[in-house]
């Protein structure tokens, strides 16, 4: 269980008395809570958690408990999109880790809210609470656009959305591994694994390829999803952990990653290992995985044992890109 949820049973008696909704829940344990009518989510944690970039807020609610997302303008997106589905001020409880930017989160949530109170602190956590006041939302002011392209191919629109990986710049990795794919003819499939806001999905479908997308985000899907729309690009977008909602049996003729390090905030290699070690089986005969990485990322050797043949295709001082055949 995460402390923020320990953090916010000591509010149990409170919280069995309203009719509460939670937001941008991190663990199954608090959308079980007594009093809490609905819980949303950006990924999966517990069976009938709505997993979707933005909440929709049932009727009748009093209070809205809010986990502290990852970024400060993830955390504003959120507070925008709730003040834009109240019809009258709430009460909004903020809960998160003291050096996971709780502090930074009050002075945002001041900016919606005014008056920002703190409830109770323990387990390296604050609780703070607020009144949150209708406001009108527009998701074009949240959303940011960058141009990304392969090769000599013409630009093309990516759409970002807050708390997407690097929301509103192309990564310098999956630049190089852009252009360390120009040369070489577009297959037939192309499965993007983490596809964030979608850029390596449009970059292959403008280049002829039937592309299938998947992320664990919800917001990323959303974003690829816009992204592709934007291209007038077809694509199937999926979320999805890892492979988990990918056709059993489906192969592709590539895999194209910026693999994640980070698990919400915790740094692990641990998904990518699980990504490099099942993705043979996802692979046509002949297949090929292209994967960026920082260097110093052990991925050398796990490529090795998983794949016929390893080269590195591009690097440069921060990045290296493998290309590895099935
Ligand atoms: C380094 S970012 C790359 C995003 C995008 N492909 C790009 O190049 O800009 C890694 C992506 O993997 C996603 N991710 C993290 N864990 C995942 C998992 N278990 N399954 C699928 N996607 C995951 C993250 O949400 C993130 O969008």
């Amino acid at each position: 269980m995460e402390n923020t949820t320990r953090l916010l049973e000591r509010q149990c008696d409170e919280l069995a008395d309203r009719k509460w909704a939670l937001v941008n829940a991190n663990d199954a344990a608090a959308p079980s809570m007594s009093g809490c009518v609905y819980s949303h989510a950006d990924r999966p944690v517990a069976a009938g958690v709505d997993v979707a970039m933005l909440p929709t807020l049932p009727h009748g609610v009093d209070l809205v408990v809010l986990l502290l997302p990852k970024s400060l303008e993830h955390l504003e997106f959120l507070l925008a999109a709730l003040a834009g589905q109240l019809d009258q001020a709430c009460e909004l409880w903020l809960v998160g880790p003291t050096r996971g930017g709780i502090k930074g989160g009050m002075t945002r949530l001041s900016r919606y809210a005014g008056q920002v109170r703190s409830l109770d602190s323990a387990r390296h956590c604050k609780l703070v609470s607020a009144m949150l006041s209708p406001q009108p939302f527009s998701l074009s002011a949240w959303t940011r656009t960058f141009s990304a392209r392969r090769g000599a191919q013409p630009a093309l629109e990516v759409t970002s959305y807050p708390g997407v990986f690097n929301h509103g710049t192309l990564d310098e990795g999956t630049a190089l591994l852009l252009d360390a794919m120009a040369d070489v003819a577009a297959p037939q499939t192309v499965l993007d694994v983490g596809c964030g806001a979608g850029v390596i999905s449009a970059v292959m479908a403008a280049a002829g390829s039937g592309v299938t997308a998947l992320d664990v985000s919800a917001t990323a899907v959303a974003a690829t999803q816009a992204t592709l729309a934007a291209n007038q690009l077809a694509g199937t977008v999926l979320q999805s952990d890892l492979y988990d909602a990918v056709a059993p049996g489906a192969q592709f003729n590539w895999l194209v990653t910026n693999p994640p390090f980070h698990d919400g905030s915790e740094r692990t290699l641990g998904i990518t290992r699980r990504l490099i070690e099942s993705a043979p089986q996802l692979l046509l005969p002949g297949g090929q995985l292209w994967l960026v990485a920082n260097q110093g990322l052990a991925y050398h050797d796990w490529l090795e044992k998983a794949f016929a043949r390893v080269i590195v295709a591009a690097e440069n001082r921060r990045f290296r890109v493998y290309r590895a055949w099935h």
